[in-house]
Parts: structure tokens; sequence; C-alpha cells
């Protein structure tokens, strides 16, 4: 369904009827009405008081002066046009810390599920970009927070969802608006909540395990990467060419180049159709 661009204010309360109706109602909800970034904010409120915090709390904005991107880069939208949160997840000392790397994935798999029930067919790309017609349409970026008693993930989140094609920051990103779907931000909040919590919790008790766990099963389902001729940017400015034919246990990319394989834990891809 095509819907006018809607850039009132996050409604809160609506959100909230949505989240208890799907039975995910949220601990601790905070949306100003602009932040810098909600990643670094929640980070701050995480120091002065992480007790206010449980996992999956959401601090969320309409409008972010200093939103960050991965890889240094910035993350600029006009207010109201994207959906932009960020929340906490306690990863258990026990847990293995090579296998953090689902945590990324896992929420892009999540994602794409909430933009397929708005309307909009999604696919994951490694790392965590999620794309719909092979377009970018969410950009994901965790970091992880020191507590007492181990490490608390970030999970921040960038939807766009009402931009107009003159508003794109990119020629190859797209919006909810521009592919045909929902625009209702507190349906899509909700849904993703609805999905990220069962999803994260399952790959958390999965420990080790985490790469055979149902959640893990659906990132590869997803993920558009799988298959396509890929060139691989790694940290520090080397590159190359191969095609993506694997994740393998932790999450990590793996790309048959000329029949070697290569094991890629950290960088970016761009696939075929764009380079
Ligand atoms: C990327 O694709 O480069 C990642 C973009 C991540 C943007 C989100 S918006 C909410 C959260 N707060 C930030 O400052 N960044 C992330």
């Amino acid at each position: 369904m095509h819907t006018e661009p809607s850039r009132r204010p996050f409604d809160l309360p609506r959100f909230q009827e949505l989240s208890e109706r799907s039975r995910t109602p949220v601990a601790h909800l905070e949306w100003p009405a602009e932040l810098g970034s909600t990643n670094d904010a929640l980070a701050e409120r995480l120091t002065a008081d992480p007790d206010s915090w449980p996992d999956f709390s959401v601090l969320g904005t309409d409008f972010q002066s200093a939103g960050r991107g991965r890889l240094g880069r910035v993350w600029t939208v006009p207010p109201g046009a994207c959906l932009t949160f960020s929340l906490p997840v306690r990863v258990p000392a026990a847990f293995p810390i090579e296998m953090i790397g689902w945590l990324p994935v896992v929420t892009g798999w999540c994602v794409a599920e909430a933009l397929g029930a708005a309307g909009a067919g999604a696919g994951v790309k490694w790392p965590n970009d999620v794309l719909v017609d092979g377009r970018k349409i969410c950009g994901i970026l965790t970091r992880a927070h020191p507590a007492v008693g181990g490490t608390i993930v970030i999970i921040g989140i960038g939807i766009n969802v009402s931009l107009t094609a003159a508003e794109l920051p990119v020629p190859t990103a797209t919006s909810l608006l521009l592919a045909g779907g929902s625009t209702d931000r507190e349906a899509l909040l909700a849904g993703v909540l609805e999905r990220l919590r069962p999803a994260v919790a399952e790959v958390l008790a999965a420990g080790e395990g985490a790469g055979a766990s149902a959640s893990a099963a659906g990132v590869r389902e997803a993920m558009v990467t799988l298959g396509a001729d890929v060139r691989v940017e790694l940290p520090g400015d080397e590159h190359f060419t191969g095609r993506a034919v694997a994740l393998d246990d932790t999450g990590a990319l793996v790309v048959d180049v000329g029949g070697a394989r290569r094991r890629v834990s950290a960088g970016d891809v761009v696939h075929a159709r764009a380079l």
C-alpha cells in the first residue's frame, strides 16, 4: 500500500498499545524529539544508570543531529523520515566472544522480516544492511559497552521510512515509501521488537551452537549476499573479489576466490550489480 509521507512525531501511546497487543511491551522507552546519536546517548544513559535500561529498552528519536554509520561514516536523514532507535542487550559472560557477530546479522534478518510484514520484501546484505530490490533501506550499527559483570551490546537501527527520492542520501538507497510499503513507524518498531527479542535470546542461549540455531538458519535464508559475486573491502584499504558462498558457524562470510576460500569476519562487501 502506498501512503503519503508522514512526518508527525513518533506516537508513544500508540506504539505502547501496539507492542502490548503483540505481547512485547517495552520495559523502558524514551523518545526525545532530537538527539545527537541514539547509540551514543544510550551509552551515556547505560553508564549513568544501567538498571533503568533493561534489555530491549528503546531509546529513539525523530531526528539525529550526529547520527553514526559504519566505518566512521555519518548517518543523516530529514526529521521524522526514518525509524531511528537503539537498544541494549546484555551478553552473558559465558557467551563465546567469537559468536558475537551473530547479533548484528540476526538483527538485520529481524528487520527484513518486519519490513516484509510492512509490505516491502527485504533481504540482508552481509554484514548487516537490509536491502529492498537491491537498494539499502536500513543500516545497523552495534557497539560494545563495558558493564559490571559483562558486556552490553548496543544495537542501533535506522530504517528509511518516508524519504522521497530527492531525500535519499545516495541513489542506491530506498525507503518504505518508495518501495510501496506502509510508513507506519509505530507498527514497524513493534514488528522489529516482536521478532528481535526471541531471536537474540535464542542466539545467546545457543552459545557455541549459535551457528546452528533457527535464527542463524533464518539469516542464511534471507542473506542476499550468498551466491553473489562480491568485492570485499577489508579494514585498512585491502580488497579482493570472489563469490560469497557461505556464512560459517560464527557468522563470518566465506568467499570463494578462484577455488580458495577466504573467511571474512570484519569488513564491507559490494555486490556485483553495484560494482
Ligand atoms: C550504516 O549502515 O552505516 C549503519 C547506520 C546505523 C544508523 C543507526 S540510526 C540509530 C543508531 N544511532 C546511530 O548513531 N546510528 C545508528
